[in-house]
């Protein structure tokens, strides 16, 4: 039986485990997956006994994923764009480490008929996430990415990593107007989930674009509340992106791809 879990701190809320059980559930193996809260000091040593416990594959939380990345030894080349890691695995005793969120996100874009190619996109936010999901963005080849942040040297430092010959990636504050028409607007930031309202350009959204918060809960998230007001039709949280970034982890560590539609039906009776 694989042992596996997810490490972070705080974890008791994560959904993973009861996502990785369904998964493994529906492909018919038996698996042990585990939530374990680790601090930030000693994550080494911690890392290292976790392996010598028998778990076969991690995957990694906040506020572990930097520190995941560095000790990682082999890198795929989304982790090594990203800087952070999700999942972690060891081959030939070699600490492995991938990040599936962009992945997963482009995956759950693609499933809802959301088009990134060519197309004029916004991302909220510059802290962790929005690094996670960028390199990945940017490889479906938008037209332009505008990165709006409240602390708008952040933006800018992602925007001068990120601005290319082939995507024009540029950073703004969240008071400025948009120097586009959106498409799609992408939130990563944290506001929501904190409670706080989150400022915004007055010409933020429009009628023909779409939202997708990386966020996700029982009831609509305060990002898609927002952009409902502003009739935005297509508002969709970030629930599938989390079961898709979970089937890569879970595919890495047991070669076998779950059925993403299939667990989440099961996850929501
Ligand atoms: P995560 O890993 O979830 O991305 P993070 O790295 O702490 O978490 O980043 C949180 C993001 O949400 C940041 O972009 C943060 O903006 P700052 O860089 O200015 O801190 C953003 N954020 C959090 N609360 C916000 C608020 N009330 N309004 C606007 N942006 C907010």
């Amino acid at each position: 039986m694989k042992k596996l879990a997810v490490i972070g701190n705080p974890i008791s809320h994560s959904l993973s485990p009861s996502i990785h059980s369904i998964f493994a559930k529906t492909l018919g193996i038996d698996i042990q997956y585990d939530a374990v809260e680790i601090e930030t000091k000693g994550f080494e040593d911690r890392l290292a006994s976790l392996f010598s416990e028998g778990y076969s594959g991690l995957n990694v939380t906040l506020p572990l994923k930097e520190q995941a990345f560095a000790l990682a030894k082999k890198h795929t080349e989304t982790c090594s764009a990203t800087q952070s890691a999700n999942t972690l695995w060891k081959e030939n005793g070699v600490l492995c480490a991938d990040s599936t969120d962009g992945a997963g996100l482009m995956e759950d874009l693609i499933f809802k008929g959301l088009n990134i190619k060519g197309s004029n996109i916004v991302v909220l936010g510059a802290g962790g996430s929005s690094k996670a999901i960028l390199p990945s963005l940017l490889k479906a080849e938008p037209k332009e990415v505008i990165i709006l942040n409240r602390t708008i040297a952040k933006a800018i430092n992602l925007a001068e990593i990120y601005n290319n010959d082939k995507v024009k990636v540029s950073a703004g504050s969240l008071i400025e107007e948009l120097p586009f028409e959106s498409d799609g607007l992408i939130n990563t930031t944290s506001a929501g989930l904190l409670g706080q309202e989150l400022i915004h350009p007055k010409n933020l959204f429009n009628l023909n674009s779409w939202s997708y918060d990386l966020s996700y809960g029982e009831e609509t998230t305060k990002f898609n509340e927002l952009a409902k007001k502003n009739n935005v039709s297509r508002v969709h949280d970030g629930l599938g992106m989390l079961f898709r970034q979970a089937a890569l982890s879970f595919k890495i560590w047991t070669d076998l791809k779950p059925d993403v539609e299939e667990a989440m039906k099961i996850f929501r009776i």
